[in-house]
């Protein structure tokens, strides 16, 4: 692994994904999550500060050494114990069934074998457990898709393995998870080949049928009110 990728990359990352427009999308997921809670991609750790009270323990998992450091450091500062482990959540090294909630936040974009990864998700979800998400991707304007598709193979490249083409919806529900709620649409400012995102809750099929799982609510910015960086998430409202 180059200089990039090992020394220069993890820093530059911290420095980014330290911008207050996150910590908004960051607080949203992080605070709902309680119990046993497993941070995929946890990176140098920027959402410890916004879990609560109700998580009892959290497992942080991340390939990058470099960026566990600082996540180790960011830990010292939380109310709950935080283990953190080198790893890949394409393998993740917990019993079936758990975990009360898995989280992730712009990380299903750089994991390799994204669907893999899912399946581990479901794995260990325990039942009335969920997925916590913040993740961008594949936006629904067919110019911006395009331009997505054409670019990955090199953003990839500089980026971390970062995609900007995933399909995140489509993905969930063909690893057996299912939307319970989720806001979309261009909700940051910034090109839109980086700005289309996803943020919610899934459940495992399995569960889906009981408990919160039983009313999905769906909220979404249209395409076309984003029609400048400055649309966020306040656009249409649907239920499923
Ligand atoms: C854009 S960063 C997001 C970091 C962090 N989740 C945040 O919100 O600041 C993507 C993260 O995914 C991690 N990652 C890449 N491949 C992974 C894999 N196979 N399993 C788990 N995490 C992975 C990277 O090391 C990096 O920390």
């Amino acid at each position: 692994m180059g200089l990039w990728q090992r020394r220069i990359f993890p820093v530059l990352l911290d420095r980014v994904m330290q911008n207050r427009r996150l910590a908004e999308l960051r607080r949203r997921i992080a605070g709902e999550a309680r119990g046993c809670v497993l941070e995929i991609g946890i990176g140098s750790g920027l959402n410890l500060p916004f879990y609560g009270r109700s998580v009892e323990h959290l497992t942080g998992i991340d390939p990058s050494p470099e960026l566990l450091a600082r996540a180790a450091e960011r830990a010292r500062w939380v109310g709950f114990p935080v283990r953190l482990l080198t790893g890949s959540a394409e393998e993740l090294p917990l019993a079936d069934r758990s975990v009360d909630c898995v989280v992730s936040s712009w990380t299903l974009c750089s994991i390799p074998d994204v669907r893999r990864a899912l399946a581990e998700i479901v794995r260990v979800l325990r039942p009335g457990g969920a997925f916590l998400f913040v993740e961008h991707g594949l936006a629904p304007d067919p110019r911006v898709a395009c331009a997505q598709r054409w670019l990955t193979p090199f953003w990839r490249r500089i980026a971390g393995g970062c995609h900007l083409d995933r399909p995140v919806p489509e993905l969930l529900a063909e690893s057996g998870l299912q939307l319970q709620e989720v806001e979309s649409g261009y909700l940051l400012p910034g090109p839109r080949l980086f700005t289309y995102h996803w943020t919610g809750r899934a459940v495992p099929a399995r569960e889906a049928g009981s408990g919160r799982a039983g009313g999905g609510n769906a909220r979404g910015v249209h395409p076309d009110a984003a029609s400048d960086s400055r649309s966020h998430a306040d656009g249409l409202r649907a239920r499923r």
